[in-house]
């Protein structure tokens, strides 16, 4: 895909829905009683491995529309072990909080994926499960798992090793069904999605800065889901928007997490013009409209802390960094080296060609700002498909394009992203 150097980005549009969100109101309606509607559900590659995933285990889906699902749970212990393996695909989201999800069912369950899922780190959530009395089996320590199920599983305390929503959301998930409470203590707080959808769907759930409570509720009900826009996909245009002079855009419905958010927070003191407004709760998640005028960026430090609230927006990051005055660097992000690629190798030799000025480190990399735009040229998303949205985003604000090698895996968690892209630039 080659992606031609834009003047400015210019319009109204809404993104699709959240992934982990998505992922986490077919996988929770799953367990629940009755039926769960979700609204604004966010249709990827990523998102249908889960569908398919629940209804390998015996679970109806109804499909009225592309972003519309309605699950017909089966109960908290009401998942067939299928005599397939069931496919995550691309999905680590989706392998992790299912391995917690099929803890506590009856049976044996083999998940499996493609190479990139198959290379990343599974002990940390197997971990945990056997503490809870759970059997799994890793392929040292990665995909392909192998996950039986106990009726007897006991709730734990347990102290995350690594930032990480997923190996949370496992632990959370496979303590619905536990004798006695679980408590998760993270020491730097990760994404809250999970909790705030099963407290919905009637879990005493206990919350503190650094640590999450859950008492076995005997039973869920979610009815309805309604999915904000993900915010990890309007990220893409925050940062064009903000760096092509003369652009204006409005993204609706955005979800705003403030766990999420970390990239508006950076992008704003780095100097950005972006407000926010219509800031309500949809269900237990805020939401609202972004609005992003261009503006001149200084460089700035992302410390380990901030992390987790921009995980997946580091590589957009890199690329801001990239227009801003001075030097900006990222630390504690060793993270980014177990993602859909090593993210930290991928950004840096991809954008290094372009004409960025990266350096990588063992947890981050620094950036020395320019005042131009990069030349452009060519790079290749890797079958990562948040290098491919940043090779794109790369390519508008280049002065010569950009030529996105494997631009398809965009569609693991944005199929419309390149014509979205394409429908707000101005040339
Ligand atoms: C996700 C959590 C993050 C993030 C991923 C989605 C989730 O991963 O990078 O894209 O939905 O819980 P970790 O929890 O492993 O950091």
């Amino acid at each position: 895909m080659r992606i031609e150097p834009a003047g400015s980005l210019v319009g109204h549009i809404g993104v699709p829905g959240d992934k982990s969100i998505s992922h986490r109101a077919v996988l929770i309606g799953a367990l629940g009683e009755g039926e769960t509607h979700v609204r604004g559900f966010g249709r990827s590659a990523d998102t249908e491995a889960t569908v398919a995933a629940v209804r390998a285990l015996g679970i109806t889906v109804e499909e009225p529309a592309d972003d519309d699902l309605v699950v017909h749970g089966a109960g908290l212990r009401g998942l067939h072990a299928p005599a397939e393996p069931i496919d995550c695909a691309n999905a680590g989201t989706l392998m992790r909080l299912l391995a917690g999800a099929l803890a506590g069912q009856s049976g044996r369950f083999e998940l499996i994926g493609d190479e990139s899922l198959r290379s990343r780190p599974m002990d940390r959530v197997a971990e945990p499960l056997i503490r809870m009395g759970a059997t799994v089996a890793t392929t040292d320590g990665r995909a392909p798992l192998v996950v039986e199920g106990s009726d007897a599983l006991r709730g734990i305390e347990y102290t995350l090793p690594v930032p990480s929503a997923q190996v949370k959301s496992a632990i959370l998930l496979a303590a619905l069904s536990a004798k006695g409470a679980t408590t998760v203590i993270e020491p730097i707080p990760t994404r809250d999605h999970t909790e705030l959808m099963l407290e919905a769907a009637g879990t005493s759930v206990r919350r503190r800065p650094s640590s999450v409570t859950i008492e076995p509720p005997g039973s869920l009900r979610l009815s309805e889901v309604t999915v904000p826009g993900d915010f990890s996909a309007a990220a893409p245009f925050l940062v064009a928007a903000t760096l092509l002079a003369g652009s204006e855009v409005t993204i609706h419905d955005v979800g705003l997490n403030p766990r999420r958010t970390g990239l508006l927070d950076v992008l704003e003191r780095m100097g950005a013009r972006i407000s926010v407004f219509n800031r309500r709760k949809l269900g237990g998640e805020w939401v609202g409209d972004v609005g992003i005028r261009s503006a001149e960026l200084t460089g700035t430090e992302i410390s380990p802390e901030e992390v987790p609230r921009l995980v997946d927006e580091l590589p957009l990051f890199a690329l801001a960094a990239s227009f801003a005055r001075g030097e900006s660097s990222v630390r504690g992000a060793g993270e980014l080296r177990v993602k859909e690629s090593d993210r930290i190798e991928s950004v840096t030799n991809e954008l290094r060609p372009l004409g960025v000025r990266i350096r990588a480190s063992d947890d981050g990399f620094s950036v020395r700002g320019v005042p131009s735009r990069p030349r452009g040229g060519r790079m290749d998303a890797g079958g990562d498909h948040r290098i491919a949205m940043l090779g794109a985003v790369a390519g508008v604000l280049s002065r010569e394009g950009v030529e996105v090698g494997g631009a398809d895996a965009a569609a693991i968690s944005f199929p419309g992203f390149f014509d979205l892209l394409e429908s707000v630039s101005r040339r």
